[in-house]
Parts: structure tokens; sequence; C-alpha cells
């Protein structure tokens, strides 16, 4: 049986088969746009502004940024759980957002959304300080040195999201990786913007549904740490 259906029998996953992806896509979707001779075909679409009215059925902005969203198990039952929220997710591999939009349209989920992006090039197209919260979960380690250029989470990435975060809102974090952990408390500790929060337990983690990634650990009994980065006023 699907991992994902134990915990969210409001959502038929069985309907939707799982896409096929490639492990990584082409490295040059994680360097920004201004850094590529020409947009070849693969590489997301660079965004100016928001579609609200295309994305959510109540047209109003996002509420909630799911930053590298990946098949959206989280995404989905983040959405159907908080009605009044709207979900927007962000994900570099395109089949992703089309898949989770499918799920979102079949299952008659009117507040979630993903989006084929690439947080390189930044988020100018939010408005500043509209964010409830963002979680960027198990991200792409990225492990050797040379590779480490591709990873999102920097002291610019945390700058752009203290201007979309509403004053002493959260980013959310959760790696099963001690490499990209010791990465992450580094980068809020050299970040202005941001205080690093407490080590979050199950009983003080406030979502109470995984992430694939975490499905994935959780049935390999692979330890993960999670904890938040908090906006400084
Ligand atoms: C290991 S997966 C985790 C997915 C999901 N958050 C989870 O916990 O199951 C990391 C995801 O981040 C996406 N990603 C990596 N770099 C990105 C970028 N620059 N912009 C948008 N998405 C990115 C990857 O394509 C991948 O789907």
């Amino acid at each position: 049986m699907d991992r994902r259906q134990n915990e969210s029998p409001q959502i038929a996953w069985a309907k939707y088969p799982i896409p096929r992806v490639r492990h990584h896509a082409n490295p040059q979707v994680y360097m920004p746009a201004s850094q590529q001779q020409f947009i070849a075909s693969w590489y997301p679409p660079v965004r100016e502004k928001a579609e609200w009215a295309a994305w959510f059925a109540n047209g109003r902005p996002a509420d909630v940024l799911d930053l590298g969203c990946g098949r959206g198990a989280f995404l989905l039952r983040h959405a159907v759980s908080h009605p009044q929220l709207n979900i927007l997710g962000i994900e570099v591999r395109a089949v992703l957002p089309d898949y989770i939009n499918g799920v979102a349209r079949g299952e008659g989920i009117p507040n979630a959304h993903a989006e084929w992006y690439s947080l390189a090039n930044g988020l100018d197209w939010i408005q500043t300080e509209s964010i409830e919260y963002a979680v960027y979960f198990f991200p792409d380690p990225w492990p050797k040195k040379r590779h480490h250029k591709r990873r999102a989470f920097t002291v610019e990435f945390l700058a752009m999201l203290h201007r979309v975060l509403k004053p002493g809102a959260r980013l959310w974090l959760a790696t099963d990786r001690e490499d990209v952990d010791v990465h992450q408390r580094e980068v809020i500790g050299a970040s202005p913007h941001f205080t690093l929060g407490p080590n979050e337990t199950d009983q003080s983690w406030p979502f109470p549904f995984c992430t694939d990634q975490q499905l994935l650990c959780d049935s390999r009994s692979i330890p993960y740490v999670r904890y938040s980065a908090i906006r400084n006023l």
C-alpha cells in the first residue's frame, strides 16, 4: 500500500500514479537564470509576477511556502487540513508540480498549488511581509564541495525569505543529513535576519503529517532533526 495512504484517508493517492523522476535535473537549474547563456526549454520559467487568480480558487496570494516541495505529500495534506491558508509549493523538477496540481484538481483541493520554478531566481514576485510561514524540508544534500553552489540555503536565501515572511514568522526545517544540518545552522548563525529555534520533538512539532522524504526515513528508521529559523522583527 502507498505509505501516504495510512495518514491521508482524505486523499485518494492510488488514483494518481507517481511520475517517474530522474534523480537530479540538469545541474544548471540550480543556478540563476542570469548565469545561463540562453534559457533552454528544460530551464524552469523565470517568473516576474505571481498568478494568484489562476493558482488559488479564492484568487488570494499564498499564505504558506513549501520550498522544494518534491512530490507534495506534505503540501497537499497541509492544504486539506488548513483550508483557510493558500499553500504554494516551489519545485525545480517540472513533472512534480504537474503531478501535485493534478492531484489538487482531481481531489478538489482549491488552496494547493505548485509552481515549476528554481529558487535560485529569488522570490521577487511575492509580496513583502505576506507569508505566514515557510517550510524547507529534506533539501538535496549536495555533499561534494564542488556542488555546494547548488544548495539553495544561503545567507542571500534567508534575506529573500526575511522580506516575504511576516515579522516573527518561522522557516521550518527538517533534514536527515548531518552535513546539511551543520550547513543550515552555520548559515542561520551568519544571517542578521533569523534566529535559530530549538530542536523540535514529536510533541512540539506543529505539523501532524509527513513529507515524502520523512515517510521514507520513518520506514527505514533513519533519524532526522527538525527545527526552525525565526524571522527577526
Ligand atoms: C530531497 S527532495 C525533498 C522533497 C520534499 N520537501 C520532502 O521532504 O519530501 C528535495 C526537493 O527540492 C527540490 N529542489 C532542489 N533545489 C531546488 C531549487 N533550487 N528550486 C526549487 N526546488 C528545488 C528538488 O527537486 C527536490 O524535489
